[in-house]
């Protein structure tokens, strides 16, 4: 594939990021428009092209130099991060700043009869999660066996569905928990959406748009503090 001499920035298609990204790059100056059945949404004011698509693809496709931005969670980066550090596959990217959207935590949280000490109550127990190295490196720092179970989603039914004894998944509300019957107990990792660019070097021209709409995010975000 030849490189693009558009500016390829990759956006969460559907999901907690996906308004706020799209909110984002208009206040910047981006003028597009969204069709939902697209991949692509091409700028018609700058050399811009939007990638939409999920959320837990957009740091491996920084990282391989697929796209040029990326806008995602440092939840879901870090998990990136830490998975292929483990692979020695590329791991790197820039992260150009944090943005002011997509609080969340990453939380262990139990069924609401569960009596829960502290992480060490789930010693020998199975933890179901979307996020295995973030867990991982969690328990290995408390010292603390656990068994795994990976899901991409639904995280939240499956102590109700007999998979597992707990969870460890992102609390934005806390909604989804208390509609489950589940309390959260320990936060283990606080996160926010952050913009990132792939370490691949730049034509002039590109990297120079890439600090333009870099400097107007900036001025966005601090003129909203
Ligand atoms: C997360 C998480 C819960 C929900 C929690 O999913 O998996 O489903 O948000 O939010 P609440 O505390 O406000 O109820 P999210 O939509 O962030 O991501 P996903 O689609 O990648 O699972
Ligand atoms: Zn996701
Ligand atoms: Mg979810």
């Amino acid at each position: 594939m030849s490189q693009s001499t558009r500016l390829r920035i990759a956006i969460q298609k559907s999901g907690r990021l996906s308004k706020e990204s799209q909110k984002l790059l208009k206040s910047c100056g981006v003028k597009f428009n969204v069709n939902e059945q697209r991949l692509i949404a091409h700028s018609d004011n700058m050399p811009i092209d939007l990638l939409r698509v999920r959320d837990d693809d957009i740091p491996g496709l920084v990282m391989d130099g697929v796209v040029d931005l990326g806008i995602i969670g440092e939840n879901v980066l870090e998990e990136e991060q830490i998975e292929r550090q483990t692979l020695g596959k590329p791991a790197d990217c820039v992260k150009l700043r944090e943005l002011d959207f997509g609080a969340c935590r990453l939380s262990l949280a139990v069924p609401n009869e569960f009596s829960y000490q502290d992480a060490s109550s789930l010693e020998g127990l199975r933890i179901a999660t979307s996020y295995p190295n973030l867990l991982r490196r969690y328990m290995q720092e408390k010292g603390i066996n656990y068994r795994d179970c990976m899901l991409k989603g639904s995280v939240e039914v499956a102590p109700r569905a007999g998979l597992s004894d707990g969870i460890c998944d992102l609390v934005s509300t806390g909604a989804t928990l208390e509609a489950n019957g589940l309390y959260e107990t320990e936060v283990i990792y606080r996160s926010m959406a952050c913009i990132i660019q792939s370490t691949q070097s730049q034509p002039d021209d590109k990297q120079a748009l890439i600090n333009k709409i870099l400097s107007r995010i900036n001025g966005v975000v601090r003129a909203k503090e």
